[in-house]
């Protein structure tokens, strides 16, 4: 799967269309937001390149930005902290009220006391903290979890003979495999699940912010009096010495900052081994594996597409674009991952060159164990399932709107029916389906207890 176009004519909604040259149209920005833009952004990079390195955006209605489309440049500003910080305290749209405080992407871009906002000395006391902690993760550990967890979601909806494999999978796997790395007491993992269900799904995400917020601070709270063998006690151990507020926002970005991109990763790559010959083969031996299906994503559509935020400090010439401080800078992976300057050779030879994870001091510290939870996730789903297909045309599935992360709305797939291993609990509600529990419905409980109680079975 390549998402990448070749051609470079104006994107809809351009003032291009009507005759004009918009690259030389002082006060046009190019929208990353709306149907199109979901449907095919790989026609905004390919156009985007005619202004340069990096190109005058808009991220949602009155957000302006720029974005970085070539490698090279996107490289300089990752690698440059002394030019680029990376505290949208900078932002000075934001600062001078030109930004509407209901604005879509303030939940990812307003500050915050973690790592990803942080610079210099600060940034590498909290980021410390994350590194050292996911450092002491058991691999084995965490690949038995993953197990556990998948067995116990492929049980859920098994005797169906059909799934939405976002829905019912990649979105519930993530969150129940961080509840476990993080040590999360029964009531405030359902919480957490339930909560950043609400957040990535954009329905009542107001609601899932108060949940999480009331879930992680529990979540501290507990640890502290009674620590364990997880991320969290390791977090509050260590000599960074956080506090509750710090914590809190930590957690918030590691399992956040996680499980969304988790969830786009394994449901692409489940997309790839579904639809392309070179790997469907793979089930029944020969072809590609799933470690080359989640590189070719990683490679063509990263989960996190645009995103690497930073405020120039001083106006700044990047390679002949102008950038003004304080005016946000968005790195896209996804257009300098596709810079045609970047040989084809390249991508089969340097497996590790794309930028998919970010590079430089705010590169993801998490790249190791969430490819591990990915890869054996997916074995998993294909072992439980072998002759699991998509149930609906590829050019029928849609992409998920905005402009930072990249992901399927849903991926239906049908399969011959198998048996549950373990007995189906008590509906839900009354609005369960005959197998006692709806498609994607949340179990009596919570889906943490429901996967405890499963597994203690
Ligand atoms: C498919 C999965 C993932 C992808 C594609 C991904 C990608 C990224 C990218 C591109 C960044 C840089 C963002 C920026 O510069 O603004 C980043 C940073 C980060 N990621 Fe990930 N990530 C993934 C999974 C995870 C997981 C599982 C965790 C935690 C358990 C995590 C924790 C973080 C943290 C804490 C940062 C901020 C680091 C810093 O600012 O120093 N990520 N990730």
């Amino acid at each position: 799967m390549n998402e990448q176009s070749d051609f470079a004519s104006p994107p809809p909604g351009c003032p291009a269309h009507a005759g004009g040259d918009a690259t030389q149209m002082d006060s046009f920005r190019t929208p990353l937001y709306g149907e199109e833009w979901a449907a095919d952004p790989g026609a905004f990079y390919a156009y985007l390149r005619q202004y340069g390195p990096a190109a005058p955006v808009e991220l949602a209605p009155g957000v302006p930005a720029t974005l970085v489309t070539e490698y090279a440049a996107a490289l300089h500003v990752l690698q440059n902290p002394e030019d680029f910080s990376k505290d949208s305290r900078r932002w000075r749209d934001f600062n001078e009220g030109r930004i509407a405080p209901d604005s879509p992407v303030l939940p990812m871009m307003a500050y915050r006391p973690n790592a990803f906002y942080a610079d210099g000395a600060e940034h590498l006391r909290l980021r410390q903290a994350v590194t050292d902690s996911l450092a002491r993760l058991d691999t084995h550990r965490v690949s038995r979890q993953v197990e556990r967890v998948s067995s116990y979601l492929v049980d859920q909806f098994s005797e169906r003979g059909t799934a939405d494999l976002i829905e019912d999978y990649t979105k519930l796997l993530s969150l129940l495999v961080f509840n476990d790395i993080f040590g999360c007491p029964a009531d405030a993992g359902n919480r957490l699940v339930e909560g950043f269900t609400k957040m990535f799904d954009g329905v009542d995400a107001e609601a899932g912010s108060v949940l999480i917020a009331e879930a992680l601070a529990e979540l501290v709270a507990f640890k502290r009096a009674k620590p364990g063998n997880d991320v969290t006690s390791w977090l509050l151990e260590h000599p960074a010495k956080l506090s509750d507020e710090e914590m809190i926002h930590q957690l918030l970005t590691l399992i956040g900052a996680g499980a969304e991109p988790m969830r786009n990763l394994m449901a692409t790559a489940l997309l790839i081994m579904l639809s392309d010959e070179r790997f469907f083969g793979g089930q029944y031996g020969g072809a590609l594996l799933v470690e080359d299906a989640i590189d070719e994503v990683l490679w063509n559509v990263p989960p996190v597409s645009n995103f690497g935020i930073h405020y120039p400090v001083r106006d700044v010439d990047l390679y002949g674009v102008k950038l003004p401080a304080g005016a946000p800078v968005v790195v896209s992976f996804a257009a300098a991952n596709a810079d045609p300057s970047l040989s084809s050779s390249r991508q089969t030879l340097s497996k590790r060159a794309h930028l998919a994870w970010s590079a430089g001091p705010h590169a993801c510290p998490a790249k190791d164990p969430a490819q591990l939870i990915s890869i054996a996730a997916i074995e998993k789903l294909l072992n439980h399932l072998p002759d699991i297909e998509l149930s609906v045309p590829v050019s029928s599935l849609t992409w998920r709107p905005g402009p930072f992360t990249r992901g399927l709305v849903s991926l239906p797939v049908r399969f011959s029916p198998v048996r549950r291993v373990r007995p189906q609990p008590a509906p839900a509600s009354a609005s369960s389906g005959a197998s006692g529990q709806k498609a994607g419905g949340k179990p009596k409980g919570g889906w943490w207890s429901s996967m405890l109680a499963w597994w203690r079975d």
